[in-house]
């Protein structure tokens, strides 16, 4: 997947044909030098970059070795031999690869990169919640910390959400920490929602998903009516939502699935028109693969963690050996369980 240039210039005439359409001619330039010094580096230091579908044009397209979601990225973590990691992606997602990797050094290109999700529940709260619910099995979305992970049965992410909820064999599941992926989770697998400690010390019907009220920042600002807007204008659009996105957005998108799975929707399509209600430099990776198909996003929406990685600050991370992302026992084989359990679901 990366560019395997011979000097600067050779990056710049690989990378101008994609990245034509997106910004001009100097800024791919000055984009090239720092791409190729990026490869020097890594091939000096035996690292591998693992990049998520998020990362701006100029760095998703040139040097990470794999790009993909989050299931993608945490297969291949699983399975490098290389070292040190670098992990062009947020800070949970370098955790992942630490967890998985747990003698290797993972660098993170800038010092926070977090994510809402992440953010919205802590190891306690989940110790509650098993209290309150005994023998509950319980399932965390990728998007949160160590610590998190560590107190749960399994995790899933958004391209195994439903086969792993599934995978339990019970009526209740407790669905973390993701409201809107619970809820359409929920609609995929015929089960209802509730929300926990409404009413305290209830048991939960059969057929029920537990939710916790973690929002993503980023596709919570997506509407029914953005798509209503987007309809009026392109009555032939496509519209791809991720399932991070709230029930009635879903509802009214034509395909909802994971990045990796909307960018392979867009690669095999034949529509000329499509909106893409996700983070909004995917799309613009999506129209440097696609240059002759019409993608529409919305670009006041970014991921502002995402959007802390930079090809600069990925180049300062191999030549400065920073972030280092640690992850103590005994939560890091702790939640190393939880991974696993879902890696091999698939
Ligand atoms: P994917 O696993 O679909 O790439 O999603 C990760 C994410 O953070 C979406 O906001
Ligand atoms: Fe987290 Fe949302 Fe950013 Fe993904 S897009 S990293 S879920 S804040």
């Amino acid at each position: 997947m990366a560019i395997q240039a011979k000097s600067a210039q050779e990056m710049y005439e690989a990378l101008k044909p994609k990245l034509s359409k997106l910004m001009p001619d100097f800024e791919i330039r000055a984009k090239a030098e720092v791409a190729y010094k990026i490869q020097q580096k890594k091939l000096e230091r035996g690292a591998i970059i693992l990049g998520h579908n998020y990362m701006e044009a100029a760095l998703y397209n040139s040097v990470p070795d794999v790009v993909g979601d989050s299931l993608e990225l945490s297969r291949r973590a699983a399975k490098t031999e290389a070292n040190p990691i670098v992990f062009c992606g947020v800070r949970f997602m370098a955790e992942t690869a630490k967890i998985l990797n747990p003698d290797k050094t993972v660098l993170l290109p800038a010092e926070k990169a977090g994510c809402s999700l992440a953010a919205s529940i802590t190891a306690e709260d989940v110790k509650k919640l098993r209290a309150a619910y005994p023998g509950v099995p319980i399932v965390t979305y990728v998007n949160t910390y160590a610590d998190v992970k560590a107190e749960v049965d399994i995790c899933c992410t958004s391209a195994n959400a439903s086969k792993v909820v599934e995978s339990l064999k019970s009526d209740t599941v407790i669905f973390l920490p993701d409201e809107y992926l619970a809820r359409n989770v929920a609609a995929e697998t015929g089960k209802q929602v509730i929300y926990p400690f409404a009413k305290p010390n209830t048991k939960a019907p059969r057929g029920t998903l537990i939710a916790w009220k973690g929002r993503c920042e980023v596709h919570e600002k997506f509407t029914p009516q953005d798509i209503q807007d987007a309809r009026r204008q392109f009555p032939d659009v496509v519209v791809l939502s991720h399932p991070e996105c709230s029930p009635e957005v879903v509802a009214a998108s034509d395909f909802s699935a994971s990045t990796t799975r909307m960018v392979e929707y867009v690669r095999t399509s034949k529509a000329p028109h499509f909106l893409i209600l996700t983070e909004c430099a995917m799309g613009d990776n999506i129209i440097a693969e696609n240059p002759n198909k019409d993608i529409l996003r919305l670009c006041s929406i970014r991921c502002p963690h995402m959007a802390e990685i930079t090809l600069e600050d990925t180049l300062a991370a191999l030549e400065h050996n920073r972030y280092v992302v640690d992850v103590p026992n005994p939560i890091r084989d702790r939640a190393r369980r939880s991974l696993e359990r879902m890696l091999e679901i698939g």
